[in-house]
């Protein structure tokens, strides 16, 4: 990361919603020139982060932030688990993927404060301002092999629903393969990339970005953020350490017996289910009702011409009504 990068970061951190700083202060704090704590400044609200500036009295955040602390992340860690802390990176799943490769733990944990390249699925971008969400990555090596890997992004939502419900958010639905929603628009979205053969034991980096605040690069009408559906502060730090433990709890059990005992809490909340969809796919759309998911995770849907399948593909809902 480069310097003024550094910089930015640290005058963010100076900054509350609270009380307006001046730049005099922060200048002498950072030991850096007024005129650069004016440039870091417009850099940050570049990046999204909405500051209140005002001759005379300085800068103040518009919204409360708690940046993300590696001490207060590592106290609420589980054991055998190892976080990192990034201000800036490119993409946490493309870093911690190729750090994987070098031999890097299990349980590692990639946290970024803000992407540069951050990614989403089927080559779209994921965006996120700094302080508005969270973007991190889990390393898990699994005790089994690719192939037996079906349904891990269900599970994995099913984590995230679990530690978003735990907060007091209400509403939390899943959508086949791996969205989590509420209201019917996208608060976290899953990215999963693995690494193994068929037969030797799989990794998997696991990663998960998810709306804490409404911030002016979420597309609003399809977005929406957790603070917009509980009514309580939020503490970045610990809702980051409440998800890594519901992933924890979910994985240990989805590595031991797959995907079967946890397709109960999915279906529970299976935004689509009994509802008619219209399913992308690689053969081409395929259009029924949604009947929910087998215990590998693969959705079911019935068609006119019976049962059919899906492995893989984007469910979107299906305009009418299906007769
Ligand atoms: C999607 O819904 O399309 C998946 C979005 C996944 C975004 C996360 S943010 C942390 C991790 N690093 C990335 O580059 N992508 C994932």
């Amino acid at each position: 990361m480069d310097d003024a990068w550094n910089q930015s970061f640290a005058v963010l951190r100076q900054l509350s919603a609270e009380d307006f700083r001046s730049g005099a202060e922060i200048s002498r704090q950072l030991r850096v020139s007024r005129a650069s704590v004016h440039n870091l400044v417009e850099r940050a609200r570049g990046l999204g982060v909405m500051i209140h500036a005002v001759p005379g009295r300085g800068y103040r955040l518009a919204e409360p932030c708690s940046w993300l602390d590696a001490e207060a992340l590592r106290a609420g860690l589980l054991p055998g688990y190892r976080l990192t802390l990034e201000q800036v990176c490119d993409s946490t799943n493309s870093r911690l993927l190729a750090l994987a490769a070098r031999g890097e733990a299990h349980k590692s944990v990639l946290a970024a404060e803000w992407q540069t390249g951050g990614r989403g699925r089927r080559g779209r971008a994921w965006l996120a301002a700094p302080g508005a969400g969270l973007t991190f990555s889990l390393l898990w090596r699994f005790n089994r092999p690719l192939t037996a890997l079906s349904g891990l992004s269900l599970a994995v939502g099913v984590a995230l629903a679990e530690a978003l419900e735990a907060t007091g958010a209400l509403g939390i639905g899943l959508k086949w393969p791996n969205d989590v929603l509420a209201g019917g628009a996208k608060l976290a979205g899953i990215l999963i990339e693995t690494q193994g053969d068929m037969l030797s034991n799989a990794t998997a980096v696991i990663g998960v970005g998810l709306n804490v605040r409404a911030a002016p690069s979420l597309p609003e009408a399809a977005t929406v953020a957790l603070a917009e559906l509980i009514d309580a502060d939020i503490d970045r730090n610990r809702l980051l350490t409440r998800v890594l433990v519901s992933l924890d709890r979910v994985l240990e059990a989805f590595d031991r017996h797959g995907f079967a005992p946890l397709r109960e809490a999915w279906q529970a909340r299976h935004v689509w289910q009994g509802k008619p969809v219209r399913v992308m796919g690689g053969a081409g759309p395929v259009e029924g009702v949604a009947l929910g998911v087998d215990a590998a995770g693969v959705l079911r849907i019935e068609t006119i011409d019976g049962v059919q399948v899906i492995h893989a593909g984007e469910v979107s809902l299906r305009p009418g009504t299906f007769v």
